[in-house]
């Protein structure tokens, strides 16, 4: 349903995501993973057409969201939910002001029946009673459940996680990703998760793609990519600092720099 096609984009000097093909799996969940630098939000925000690709095109069905209108675009999000990294709750709104934003901005439905959506999607992420809450009164685990129920207010066909379980301890962790999990299966939604947390995107995606400085270096199934014998993926896998994946990405000599570079101190010997 949702296909990439040779998407790229470029920061000036900087390529974020080299020209990439990726196909999103409809009601499965794909999870984008990879390290911090390697293209994951911006790979997401491609996807969700909140940014324009420097080449490429990213089509849903047989419609290309680079070349569509801007209301028909607006169209499409009306089906969308995303999850944005850090929250991004409105901090001037209450819970409950926050879960039904999207209805107050996309629907005319009467305040009764919101206040009935609300409570189902507060229910369903074991927050109902907590409407009155500021988000600066939350722990981060809840507002990351909170921000959970506001991406799935309009009850969306697809929905973009960025980073839902970073920042958290693991049992808020799981509660997300088994959250996610859960209502990707029951509505049969299609859902893409960028993570960095191997475990997490491991134990949820159906399918998972790996970037590493903006490229896809292996794609698959869970497992397939735990059997992988690319060791570049095994390093993600397993954490370690150095490797084929340098922990260092200076292109310059340490020591060129420290005794040549202008405007640093000069080691006298
Ligand atoms: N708005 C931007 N302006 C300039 N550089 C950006 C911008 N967004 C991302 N980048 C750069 O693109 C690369 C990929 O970033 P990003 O997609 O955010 O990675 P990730 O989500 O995997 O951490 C990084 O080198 C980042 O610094
Ligand atoms: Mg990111």
């Amino acid at each position: 349903m949702i296909r990439g096609e040779q998407l790229s984009k470029s920061y000036g000097d900087v390529i974020a995501l080299a020209p990439t093909d990726i196909h999103v799996r409809e009601g499965k969940i794909t999870a984008i993973m990879g390290g911090s630098g390697s293209g994951k939000t911006t790979l997401l925000r491609l996807l969700a057409g909140l940014e324009k690709p420097s080449s490429g095109h990213v089509w849903y069905g047989d419609e290309d969201l680079c070349s569509i209108s801007d209301r028909r675009l607006y169209e499409l999000r009306q089906s969308m939910g995303m999850l944005f990294q850090y929250s991004a709750l409105l901090n001037s709104l209450n819970v409950y002001d926050n879960v039904a934003f999207p209805l107050h901005e996309h629907t005319d439905l009467d305040e009764e029946v919101i206040q009935t959506m609300v409570s189902m999607k507060l229910e369903q992420v074991g927050l109902r009673g907590f409407e009155h809450l500021m988000p600066s009164e939350l722990s981060g685990g809840m507002a990351k459940r909170v921000a959970f129920a506001r991406a799935m207010a309009m009850d969306p066909k697809i929905v973009f996680f960025d980073e839902p379980t970073s920042g958290l301890d693991p049992i808020s962790s799981g509660v997300i990703s088994t959250l996610i999990q859960n209502t990707a299966r029951k509505n049969r939604m299609t859902s893409i998760v960028v993570t960095h947390d191997v475990s997490a995107g491991l134990t949820i995606a159906d399918h998972v793609i790996l970037l590493w400085q903006g490229r896809i270096i292996a794609e698959g199934t869970p497992d397939a990519i735990r059997d992988s014998d690319d060791a570049r993926v095994q390093q993600f896998l397993e954490g370690r600092p150095d490797g084929p994946i340098p922990f260092s990405r200076s292109t310059t000599s340490y020591i060129d720099d420290l005794t040549h570079r202008p405007g640093t101190v000069r080691l006298e010997t």
